[in-house]
């Protein structure tokens, strides 16, 4: 197994450029099922996740040619409808081929994804929005069997009584091909879900509301869809984690191709941390604070800061000048990185789903285990600023959704290799 070995202490410098976002790309994988016509998707970012969902379109019978950035999929030979457990065990957004399988082939088997490190995470959403448009849905043997009913999903209303990211994109997945009119209450508004919507209209399909809680989508009675080539957008998270980077060692460095906008939430918590900004149209610099400031978050739905980035901001708290509040509101197991951190020197108190963060004046390196991606990455940014070395083990977490972050901050100037486990 492979590990990051990080010395801390080293300034950082220099331009550094974001892949596609994970989370964007996941979902228009997925759509591409709706398709039975040859798909192109461009920038997408080399990560694990990437890879599984791609093979398990191979395993339902299409064909992907997928080399660093771009894949070339054809689902017109789809000839199975399971999504076996091995493949979802492996990764939660497996659920989202559960949607476009069901509008696209009428019925599917879709392995249940079980819990996770930050928390139970069901997907009892997805399911009721299917159920409204007709689908019988029963779950044997860990498996949820969907059927459509005759003639197809049909269109209704759906009110989602919690934002779901991944409910929205299945349930607009479904919609896509259903007979008539889906409108989806209370949807999520992320970036994600306004590519999704932006691919769905490039082939065809009339929505309304792309990025407001309220979607409305003609769906095509069952015909395919054809995409044109879809460029995923900046992976946002990635991007927050990089500015973390550049807050907790407080050095200047300059981030490329990304969308300053997504990350509007990140950049006004490290500006009331006393860092400042230069925002192009697609790049941020950020620049060091005279003192680091300490600073209370409450994770929510975007426009608000996002859970993918409290682990990682509190990374940079530990180190700030005073006392800081961190409350996650999403995910009810979302803090196991605090005990590691505390093993590299900080002073973090659980409070149920609060954090308090007392600021340290310095971290000591340690060997510290990575728990889930985000939680993983607070970790590496932490070891950036402890004196002496830092081992971070268990960091398939960080492949799964980090394109080269070793690569990328050796670039910028940190001290960080990777290593393989002695046995
Ligand atoms: C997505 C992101 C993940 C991010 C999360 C919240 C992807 C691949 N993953 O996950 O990185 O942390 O959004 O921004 O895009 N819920 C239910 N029932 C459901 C579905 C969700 O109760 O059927 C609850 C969840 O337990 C959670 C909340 O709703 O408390 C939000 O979850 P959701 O938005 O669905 O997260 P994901 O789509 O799984």
């Amino acid at each position: 197994m492979d590990y990051l070995q990080i010395n801390g202490g080293k300034k950082l410098s220099g331009r550094v450029t974001i892949s596609g976002a994970k989370n964007a790309a996941l979902p228009v994988i997925a759509a591409t099922i709706l398709s039975d016509k040859p798909v192109t998707l461009t920038n997408l970012p080399n990560v694990v996740d990437i890879r599984t969902l791609l093979k398990l379109l191979t395993m339902l019978g299409g064909k992907v040619d997928h080399e660093g950035t771009v894949a070339h999929i054809d689902n017109s030979t789809i000839n199975s409808h399971k999504a076996v457990y091995e493949i979802v065990a492996q990764m939660r957004a497996s659920i989202l081929v559960l949607g476009p399988l069901l509008a696209r082939f009428g019925e599917c088997e879709v392995s249940l994804p079980g819990g996770c490190a930050i928390g139970q995470r069901p997907i009892d959403l997805h399911l009721k929005a299917l159920e409204a448009m007709g689908a019988t849905i029963e779950i044997k043997g860990g498996y949820v069997h969907a059927i459509a009913p005759e003639g197809g999903l049909k269109g209704t209303k759906i009110i989602f009584d919690t934002i779901t990211v991944g409910g929205t994109e299945n349930t607009l997945m479904a919609a896509a091909l259903a007979n008539g009119t889906t409108t989806i209450i209370n949807a999520a508004k992320e970036p994600e879900i306004v590519q999704l919507c932006e691919m769905l209209a490039s082939a065809g399909v009339s929505i309304k509301g792309t990025g407001t809680s309220e979607l409305t989508i003609e769906g095509t009675g069952g015909v395919p869809l054809t995409f044109p080539e879809t460029r995923i957008i900046p992976d946002r998270i990635e991007a927050g984690t990089y500015l973390c980077a550049g807050a907790i060692t407080n050095s200047e460095i300059t981030l490329e191709a990304v969308e300053p906008e997504h990350i509007r939430a990140t950049i006004d918590k490290l500006e009331s941390m006393g860092f400042t900004f230069t925002i192009g149209e697609n790049s941020i610099t950020i620049h060091p604070a005279e003192v680091i400031k300490p600073v209370n978050i409450v994770t929510v739905e975007y426009p608000g800061f996002p859970t993918d980035m409290q682990a990682q901001l509190m990374a940079v708290a530990v180190v700030a000048e005073g006392e800081s509040l961190i409350e996650e509101r999403l995910f009810e197991n979302r803090f196991m990185h605090v005990s590691e951190l505390n093993r590299l020197g900080a002073d973090i108190w659980l409070k149920g789903n609060t954090a308090a963060v007392k600021g340290v004046d310095r971290l000591y390196g340690a060997d510290v285990m990575a728990t889930d991606l985000r939680a993983s990455s607070a970790l590496v940014l932490a070891g950036l600023v402890a004196e002496g070395t830092t081992n971070v083990r268990r960091i398939y977490h960080l492949d799964r959704g980090y394109d080269d972050l070793e690569g990328k901050l050796a670039a910028l100037g940190a001290d960080i290799v990777r290593k393989k486990e002695q046995k």
